[in-house]
Protein backbone atom coordinates (compact mmCIF):
# COMPACT_ATOMS: atom_id res chain seq x y z
CA UNK A 1 0.00 0.00 0.00
CA UNK A 2 1.42 3.64 -0.92
CA UNK A 3 1.27 5.60 2.16
CA UNK A 4 2.72 8.24 0.52
CA UNK A 5 5.54 8.47 2.62
CA UNK A 6 9.06 8.33 2.18
CA UNK A 7 10.05 5.72 4.98
CA UNK A 8 7.67 2.58 5.84
CA UNK A 9 9.70 2.51 9.35
CA UNK A 10 12.72 4.25 10.77
CA UNK A 11 14.32 2.97 13.56
CA UNK A 12 15.97 5.28 15.89
CA UNK A 13 18.58 3.53 17.86
CA UNK A 14 19.27 1.51 14.40
CA UNK A 15 22.89 0.68 15.47
CA UNK A 16 22.85 -1.22 18.54
CA UNK A 17 22.49 -4.71 19.23
CA UNK A 18 18.48 -4.97 18.83
CA UNK A 19 18.69 -2.82 16.24
CA UNK A 20 21.27 -4.03 13.77
CA UNK A 21 19.49 -7.51 14.16
CA UNK A 22 15.98 -6.04 13.42
CA UNK A 23 17.77 -4.19 10.36
CA UNK A 24 19.03 -7.45 9.39
CA UNK A 25 15.70 -9.05 9.40
CA UNK A 26 13.30 -5.90 7.97
CA UNK A 27 16.23 -5.74 4.87
CA UNK A 28 16.64 -9.36 4.48
CA UNK A 29 13.77 -9.56 1.71
CA UNK A 30 10.99 -7.30 0.56
CA UNK A 31 10.33 -4.20 -0.42
CA UNK A 32 10.42 -2.12 2.65
CA UNK A 33 11.95 1.07 3.16
CA UNK A 34 14.13 2.19 6.12
CA UNK A 35 15.79 5.22 7.52
CA UNK A 36 17.97 4.49 10.41
CA UNK A 37 19.19 7.03 12.75
CA UNK A 38 22.47 6.21 15.55
CA UNK A 39 25.46 7.65 16.49
CA UNK A 40 27.27 4.82 15.27
CA UNK A 41 26.87 2.66 12.89
CA UNK A 42 29.65 0.23 13.25
CA UNK A 43 26.96 -3.03 14.04
CA UNK A 44 25.21 -1.95 10.59
CA UNK A 45 28.06 -1.42 8.21
CA UNK A 46 26.60 -4.22 6.42
CA UNK A 47 23.67 -2.39 5.26
CA UNK A 48 24.70 1.33 4.52
CA UNK A 49 25.37 0.55 0.67
CA UNK A 50 21.57 -1.31 0.96
CA UNK A 51 19.66 1.08 -1.55
CA UNK A 52 16.39 0.73 0.70
CA UNK A 53 17.97 1.76 3.55
CA UNK A 54 19.14 5.37 4.81
CA UNK A 55 21.42 6.26 7.53
CA UNK A 56 21.25 9.07 9.44
CA UNK A 57 23.50 9.65 12.24
CA UNK A 58 22.89 11.72 14.83
CA UNK A 59 21.47 12.33 18.03
CA UNK A 60 18.40 12.18 19.04
CA UNK A 61 18.22 15.61 20.74
CA UNK A 62 18.63 17.20 17.16
CA UNK A 63 15.03 17.75 16.67
CA UNK A 64 15.04 19.67 13.36
CA UNK A 65 16.89 15.68 11.62
CA UNK A 66 14.75 13.50 13.39
CA UNK A 67 11.60 15.28 13.53
CA UNK A 68 11.75 15.63 9.44
CA UNK A 69 12.20 12.17 9.57
CA UNK A 70 9.36 10.95 11.57
CA UNK A 71 7.19 12.80 9.85
CA UNK A 72 8.07 11.35 6.67
CA UNK A 73 7.52 7.61 8.27
CA UNK A 74 4.75 5.44 8.45
CA UNK A 75 5.84 3.85 11.87
CA UNK A 76 8.78 4.14 14.32
CA UNK A 77 10.44 1.62 16.20
CA UNK A 78 12.13 3.58 18.88
CA UNK A 79 14.79 2.18 20.48
CA UNK A 80 17.93 4.57 21.39
CA UNK A 81 18.89 4.32 25.06
CA UNK A 82 21.58 4.26 27.40
CA UNK A 83 20.48 0.67 28.74
CA UNK A 84 23.77 -0.61 30.60
CA UNK A 85 23.75 -1.09 34.25
CA UNK A 86 26.76 0.03 35.13
CA UNK A 87 25.57 3.66 33.93
CA UNK A 88 22.15 3.81 35.90
CA UNK A 89 24.39 4.98 39.34
CA UNK A 90 27.03 6.74 37.53
CA UNK A 91 25.24 8.72 34.66
CA UNK A 92 22.06 9.03 36.11
CA UNK A 93 20.98 12.34 34.51
CA UNK A 94 21.99 11.11 31.40
CA UNK A 95 20.31 7.79 31.94
CA UNK A 96 17.02 9.72 32.79
CA UNK A 97 17.34 12.29 30.05
CA UNK A 98 17.90 9.26 26.41
CA UNK A 99 15.38 7.23 28.15
CA UNK A 100 12.45 9.76 29.15
CA UNK A 101 13.06 14.00 28.78
CA UNK A 102 15.14 13.68 25.60
CA UNK A 103 12.43 10.65 24.06
CA UNK A 104 9.27 12.78 25.21
CA UNK A 105 9.94 15.08 22.12
CA UNK A 106 9.75 12.49 19.74
CA UNK A 107 6.66 10.67 20.90
CA UNK A 108 5.03 14.03 20.49
CA UNK A 109 6.36 14.16 17.01
CA UNK A 110 4.86 10.78 16.45
CA UNK A 111 1.41 12.07 18.32
CA UNK A 112 1.69 15.04 15.69
CA UNK A 113 2.16 13.59 12.92
CA UNK A 114 0.10 10.67 13.25
CA UNK A 115 2.76 8.06 12.83
CA UNK A 116 2.25 4.79 14.43
CA UNK A 117 5.39 4.26 17.63
CA UNK A 118 6.60 0.81 18.46
CA UNK A 119 8.47 2.03 21.63
CA UNK A 120 10.87 -0.73 23.29
CA UNK A 121 10.84 -0.24 27.61
CA UNK A 122 12.11 -2.66 29.39
CA UNK A 123 11.34 -5.67 31.55
CA UNK A 124 13.10 -3.73 34.60
CA UNK A 125 10.21 -1.21 35.42
CA UNK A 126 8.48 -4.28 37.37
CA UNK A 127 11.58 -3.57 39.49
CA UNK A 128 11.44 -6.43 42.24
CA UNK A 129 9.14 -9.29 43.43
CA UNK A 130 6.37 -8.85 45.60
CA UNK A 131 7.86 -11.85 47.14
CA UNK A 132 10.96 -10.64 47.18
CA UNK A 133 9.59 -7.66 50.00
CA UNK A 134 7.64 -10.35 52.00
CA UNK A 135 10.24 -13.10 52.32
CA UNK A 136 9.17 -16.63 52.00
CA UNK A 137 8.81 -18.52 48.85
CA UNK A 138 7.67 -17.45 45.07
CA UNK A 139 4.97 -19.59 44.87
CA UNK A 140 2.10 -17.54 42.86
CA UNK A 141 3.86 -14.39 43.65
CA UNK A 142 6.97 -14.01 40.55
CA UNK A 143 4.99 -13.81 37.29
CA UNK A 144 5.00 -10.50 35.29
CA UNK A 145 2.16 -9.01 33.78
CA UNK A 146 1.49 -6.43 31.66
CA UNK A 147 -1.69 -5.36 32.97
CA UNK A 148 -1.60 -6.12 36.85
CA UNK A 149 1.70 -6.44 38.08
CA UNK A 150 2.94 -3.75 40.52
CA UNK A 151 6.19 -1.98 39.89
CA UNK A 152 8.35 -2.28 42.80
CA UNK A 153 11.33 -0.02 42.88
CA UNK A 154 13.73 0.84 46.06
CA UNK A 155 14.31 4.37 47.25
CA UNK A 156 16.08 7.77 45.29
CA UNK A 157 19.22 6.75 46.81
CA UNK A 158 19.00 3.64 44.94
CA UNK A 159 20.28 5.07 41.91
CA UNK A 160 20.16 1.36 40.17
CA UNK A 161 16.35 2.27 39.64
CA UNK A 162 17.41 5.39 38.24
CA UNK A 163 16.39 3.90 34.52
CA UNK A 164 13.72 1.58 35.22
CA UNK A 165 12.00 4.90 36.46
CA UNK A 166 12.73 6.67 33.49
CA UNK A 167 11.44 3.67 31.32
CA UNK A 168 8.36 3.69 33.57
CA UNK A 169 7.27 7.43 33.06
CA UNK A 170 8.49 7.29 29.24
CA UNK A 171 5.89 4.59 29.25
CA UNK A 172 3.23 6.36 30.72
CA UNK A 173 4.09 9.32 28.89
CA UNK A 174 3.54 7.35 25.49
CA UNK A 175 -0.08 5.47 26.79
CA UNK A 176 -1.40 9.40 28.13
CA UNK A 177 -0.57 10.46 24.03
CA UNK A 178 -2.25 7.50 23.29
CA UNK A 179 -5.70 8.08 25.55
CA UNK A 180 -5.55 12.02 25.16
CA UNK A 181 -3.92 12.52 21.50
CA UNK A 182 -4.72 9.70 19.58
CA UNK A 183 -0.92 8.65 19.25
CA UNK A 184 -1.34 4.68 17.90
CA UNK A 185 1.73 2.97 19.84
CA UNK A 186 2.87 -0.43 20.97
CA UNK A 187 5.16 -0.61 23.96
CA UNK A 188 7.45 -4.14 24.29
CA UNK A 189 9.33 -5.21 27.58
CA UNK A 190 12.63 -7.04 26.43
CA UNK A 191 13.84 -9.46 29.27
CA UNK A 192 17.58 -10.02 28.57
CA UNK A 193 17.57 -10.16 24.99
CA UNK A 194 21.12 -12.17 23.83
CA UNK A 195 23.01 -13.01 20.62
CA UNK A 196 25.89 -11.51 18.15
CA UNK A 197 26.50 -8.01 18.71
CA UNK A 198 25.85 -7.13 22.09
CA UNK A 199 27.63 -4.24 24.08
CA UNK A 200 31.62 -4.39 23.80
CA UNK A 201 34.62 -6.32 25.35
CA UNK A 202 36.39 -4.03 27.59
CA UNK A 203 39.70 -3.10 26.23
CA UNK A 204 39.09 -4.17 23.13
CA UNK A 205 35.84 -2.40 21.51
CA UNK A 206 34.61 -0.12 24.71
CA UNK A 207 35.42 1.11 27.86
CA UNK A 208 32.96 0.18 31.24
CA UNK A 209 31.39 -2.73 32.48
CA UNK A 210 28.94 -4.42 29.81
CA UNK A 211 25.83 -6.67 30.98
CA UNK A 212 26.99 -9.68 32.24
CA UNK A 213 26.99 -12.09 29.32
CA UNK A 214 29.79 -9.59 27.72
CA UNK A 215 31.46 -9.64 30.87
CA UNK A 216 31.75 -13.44 31.82
CA UNK A 217 33.31 -13.56 28.27
CA UNK A 218 35.41 -10.51 28.44
CA UNK A 219 36.74 -13.22 31.76
CA UNK A 220 36.87 -16.20 29.76
CA UNK A 221 39.19 -14.98 27.11
CA UNK A 222 41.33 -13.16 29.64
CA UNK A 223 41.30 -16.22 31.78
CA UNK A 224 40.49 -13.75 34.77
CA UNK A 225 37.26 -14.92 37.52
CA UNK A 226 33.83 -14.66 36.45
CA UNK A 227 32.32 -12.12 38.85
CA UNK A 228 29.23 -13.17 40.90
CA UNK A 229 27.45 -10.27 42.22
CA UNK A 230 25.64 -10.89 45.58
CA UNK A 231 26.91 -13.95 45.19
CA UNK A 232 25.16 -14.42 41.95
CA UNK A 233 21.62 -15.94 43.56
CA UNK A 234 19.35 -13.44 41.68
CA UNK A 235 17.48 -14.93 38.25
CA UNK A 236 17.28 -13.71 34.55
CA UNK A 237 15.16 -15.70 31.76
CA UNK A 238 17.40 -15.14 28.86
CA UNK A 239 15.96 -14.77 25.02
CA UNK A 240 17.41 -15.46 21.51
CA UNK A 241 17.42 -13.04 19.49
CA UNK A 242 16.02 -14.67 16.68
CA UNK A 243 12.97 -15.64 19.04
CA UNK A 244 13.25 -11.59 20.09
CA UNK A 245 13.11 -10.50 16.64
CA UNK A 246 10.31 -12.49 15.58
CA UNK A 247 7.92 -11.41 18.02
CA UNK A 248 9.21 -7.56 16.80
CA UNK A 249 8.41 -8.63 13.28
CA UNK A 250 4.89 -9.63 14.21
CA UNK A 251 4.53 -6.60 16.37
CA UNK A 252 5.29 -4.63 13.27
CA UNK A 253 2.85 -6.95 11.01
CA UNK A 254 0.28 -6.42 13.34
CA UNK A 255 -1.13 -3.13 14.51
CA UNK A 256 -4.42 -3.34 14.71
CA UNK A 257 -4.09 -6.27 16.93
CA UNK A 258 -1.38 -4.21 18.48
CA UNK A 259 -2.75 -0.98 19.00
CA UNK A 260 -2.20 0.81 22.32
CA UNK A 261 -1.01 -2.62 23.99
CA UNK A 262 2.16 -3.06 26.30
CA UNK A 263 3.73 -6.79 25.24
CA UNK A 264 6.89 -9.08 27.37
CA UNK A 265 8.58 -10.44 25.00
CA UNK A 266 10.91 -12.71 26.91
CA UNK A 267 11.38 -16.65 27.60
CA UNK A 268 10.02 -18.41 30.85
CA UNK A 269 11.80 -21.28 30.17
CA UNK A 270 14.98 -19.87 30.20
CA UNK A 271 15.28 -18.85 33.54
CA UNK A 272 18.64 -19.48 35.73
CA UNK A 273 20.17 -17.95 37.97
CA UNK A 274 23.67 -15.75 37.45
CA UNK A 275 25.76 -18.21 39.14
CA UNK A 276 24.47 -21.37 37.62
CA UNK A 277 24.70 -19.17 33.90
CA UNK A 278 28.55 -18.63 34.98
CA UNK A 279 29.10 -22.17 35.12
CA UNK A 280 27.13 -22.66 32.16
CA UNK A 281 29.56 -20.43 29.71
CA UNK A 282 32.62 -22.00 31.52
CA UNK A 283 30.90 -25.27 30.19
CA UNK A 284 30.25 -23.83 26.44
CA UNK A 285 33.67 -22.23 26.60
CA UNK A 286 35.41 -25.56 27.15
CA UNK A 287 33.15 -27.11 24.56
CA UNK A 288 33.45 -24.19 21.95
CA UNK A 289 37.51 -23.52 22.77
CA UNK A 290 38.68 -27.30 23.52
CA UNK A 291 42.41 -25.90 22.93
CA UNK A 292 42.27 -23.98 26.16
CA UNK A 293 43.49 -25.80 29.23
CA UNK A 294 43.46 -22.85 31.90
CA UNK A 295 41.23 -23.53 35.01
CA UNK A 296 38.00 -21.53 34.78
CA UNK A 297 37.68 -19.59 38.48
CA UNK A 298 33.97 -17.67 39.88
CA UNK A 299 34.69 -14.84 42.54
CA UNK A 300 32.04 -13.65 44.60
CA UNK A 301 31.47 -9.54 45.11
CA UNK A 302 29.44 -7.06 46.65
CA UNK A 303 27.04 -5.14 44.08
CA UNK A 304 28.31 -1.55 45.60
CA UNK A 305 32.21 -2.56 44.98
CA UNK A 306 31.31 -3.99 41.31
CA UNK A 307 28.92 -1.36 39.98
CA UNK A 308 30.12 1.58 43.25
CA UNK A 309 26.97 2.56 45.64
CA UNK A 310 23.10 3.12 44.82
CA UNK A 311 23.57 -0.82 43.21
CA UNK A 312 20.43 -2.71 43.72
CA UNK A 313 19.37 -5.44 41.63
CA UNK A 314 16.04 -6.99 40.56
CA UNK A 315 15.93 -10.60 42.04
CA UNK A 316 13.80 -12.65 39.68
CA UNK A 317 11.93 -11.48 36.79
CA UNK A 318 9.32 -14.50 34.49
CA UNK A 319 7.67 -12.99 32.13
CA UNK A 320 3.24 -14.09 31.46
CA UNK A 321 3.79 -14.43 27.97
CA UNK A 322 -0.12 -15.09 27.68
CA UNK A 323 -0.80 -11.76 25.55
CA UNK A 324 2.18 -12.27 23.12
CA UNK A 325 0.73 -15.64 22.79
CA UNK A 326 -2.77 -14.61 22.24
CA UNK A 327 -2.00 -11.84 20.03
CA UNK A 328 1.12 -12.15 18.03
CA UNK A 329 0.48 -16.04 17.53
CA UNK A 330 4.24 -15.81 19.19
CA UNK A 331 5.67 -18.58 21.39
CA UNK A 332 9.68 -18.56 21.70
CA UNK A 333 11.48 -21.76 20.71
CA UNK A 334 15.37 -21.46 21.13
CA UNK A 335 16.13 -23.07 25.11
CA UNK A 336 18.83 -21.48 27.29
CA UNK A 337 21.77 -23.38 26.33
CA UNK A 338 21.28 -23.09 22.24
CA UNK A 339 20.71 -19.27 23.02
CA UNK A 340 23.91 -19.44 25.34
CA UNK A 341 26.17 -20.96 22.82
CA UNK A 342 24.76 -19.03 19.69
CA UNK A 343 25.84 -15.67 21.73
CA UNK A 344 29.01 -16.95 22.49
CA UNK A 345 30.23 -18.79 19.37
CA UNK A 346 29.05 -15.80 17.65
CA UNK A 347 31.23 -13.59 20.13
CA UNK A 348 34.28 -15.87 19.50
CA UNK A 349 33.78 -15.71 15.93
CA UNK A 350 33.88 -11.57 16.18
CA UNK A 351 36.41 -11.20 18.92
CA UNK A 352 38.59 -14.41 18.44
CA UNK A 353 39.30 -16.77 21.48
CA UNK A 354 41.77 -14.34 23.27
CA UNK A 355 45.41 -15.76 24.45
CA UNK A 356 44.16 -19.20 25.30
CA UNK A 357 46.89 -21.21 26.90
CA UNK A 358 47.46 -24.10 24.64
CA UNK A 359 47.25 -27.92 26.27
CA UNK A 360 50.03 -30.08 26.44
P1 LIG B 1 22.13 -0.82 22.60
O1 LIG B 1 22.84 -0.02 23.63
O2 LIG B 1 22.87 -1.90 21.90
O3 LIG B 1 21.53 0.15 21.50
C1 LIG B 1 21.06 1.43 21.80
C2 LIG B 1 21.45 2.35 20.65
O4 LIG B 1 20.98 3.67 20.96
C3 LIG B 1 22.98 2.44 20.46
O5 LIG B 1 23.33 2.10 19.15
C4 LIG B 1 23.29 3.90 20.77
O6 LIG B 1 24.31 4.44 19.95
C5 LIG B 1 21.94 4.58 20.49
N1 LIG B 1 21.85 5.84 21.22
C6 LIG B 1 22.05 6.03 22.54
N2 LIG B 1 21.93 7.34 22.82
C7 LIG B 1 21.63 7.96 21.66
C8 LIG B 1 21.40 9.32 21.32
N3 LIG B 1 21.45 10.29 22.24
N4 LIG B 1 21.13 9.62 20.04
C9 LIG B 1 21.10 8.65 19.08
N5 LIG B 1 21.31 7.35 19.35
C10 LIG B 1 21.58 7.01 20.64
O7 LIG B 1 20.82 -1.41 23.30
P2 LIG B 1 19.90 -2.62 22.87
O8 LIG B 1 20.25 -3.79 23.68
O9 LIG B 1 19.88 -2.73 21.40
O10 LIG B 1 18.49 -2.10 23.41
C11 LIG B 1 17.60 -1.36 22.59
C12 LIG B 1 16.39 -0.92 23.40
O11 LIG B 1 15.75 -2.05 24.01
C13 LIG B 1 16.70 0.04 24.54
O12 LIG B 1 15.66 0.97 24.65
C14 LIG B 1 16.72 -0.82 25.78
O13 LIG B 1 16.35 -0.09 26.92
C15 LIG B 1 15.68 -1.86 25.42
N6 LIG B 1 15.94 -3.13 26.11
C16 LIG B 1 16.88 -4.00 25.64
C17 LIG B 1 17.05 -5.20 26.29
C18 LIG B 1 18.02 -6.25 25.82
O14 LIG B 1 17.90 -7.38 26.26
N7 LIG B 1 18.96 -5.94 24.92
C19 LIG B 1 16.32 -5.50 27.42
C20 LIG B 1 15.42 -4.58 27.90
C21 LIG B 1 15.22 -3.40 27.22
C1 LIG C 1 19.51 -5.41 32.08
C2 LIG C 1 19.74 -3.98 31.65
O1 LIG C 1 19.25 -3.09 32.60
C3 LIG C 1 19.10 -3.61 30.40
O2 LIG C 1 19.96 -3.76 29.31
C4 LIG C 1 17.82 -4.25 30.08
O3 LIG C 1 16.82 -3.27 30.18
C5 LIG C 1 17.42 -5.44 30.90
O4 LIG C 1 18.20 -5.81 31.96
C6 LIG C 1 17.29 -6.68 30.05
O5 LIG C 1 18.29 -7.08 29.44
O6 LIG C 1 16.22 -7.24 30.03
P1 LIG C 1 20.34 -6.77 34.11
O7 LIG C 1 19.68 -8.03 33.71
O8 LIG C 1 20.44 -6.54 35.58
O9 LIG C 1 19.69 -5.50 33.46
O10 LIG C 1 21.78 -6.62 33.48
P2 LIG C 1 23.02 -7.60 33.32
O11 LIG C 1 24.23 -6.77 33.24
O12 LIG C 1 22.78 -8.50 32.18
O13 LIG C 1 23.09 -8.38 34.71
C7 LIG C 1 22.36 -9.54 35.00
C8 LIG C 1 22.74 -10.03 36.38
O14 LIG C 1 24.11 -10.46 36.36
C9 LIG C 1 22.66 -9.01 37.51
O15 LIG C 1 22.20 -9.67 38.67
C10 LIG C 1 24.11 -8.58 37.73
O16 LIG C 1 24.36 -8.13 39.04
C11 LIG C 1 24.83 -9.87 37.43
N1 LIG C 1 26.25 -9.75 37.00
C12 LIG C 1 26.59 -8.90 35.99
C13 LIG C 1 27.22 -10.55 37.60
O17 LIG C 1 26.92 -11.31 38.54
N2 LIG C 1 28.50 -10.47 37.15
C14 LIG C 1 28.89 -9.66 36.16
O18 LIG C 1 30.09 -9.66 35.79
C15 LIG C 1 27.91 -8.85 35.55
Amino acid sequence: MDTGKAFDITVIGCGGFIGSHLLDRLLSGGELRLCGIDLSSDKIAHHLDNDRFTFIRCDIHDREVVHRAIARSTTVVLLAALCNPSQYNTRTLDVIDVNCSGTIPLVRACAESGVRLVYFSTCEVYGRTTASLVGGDYSGRYLLREDESPFILGPVSALRWSYACAKQLIERVIDAFGREQGLEYTVVRPFNFIGSRMDFLPGIDGEGVPRVLACFLGALRDGTPLMLVDGGRNRRCFTAIGDAIDACVRILDRPDACRNRIFNIGNPANEITIADLAWLMADTWHRLVPQDSRPIALREVAGAEFYGQGYEDSDRRVPDIGKAQRYLGWQPSIGLDDAIEQAMAAAIDHYGPGPVQAKG
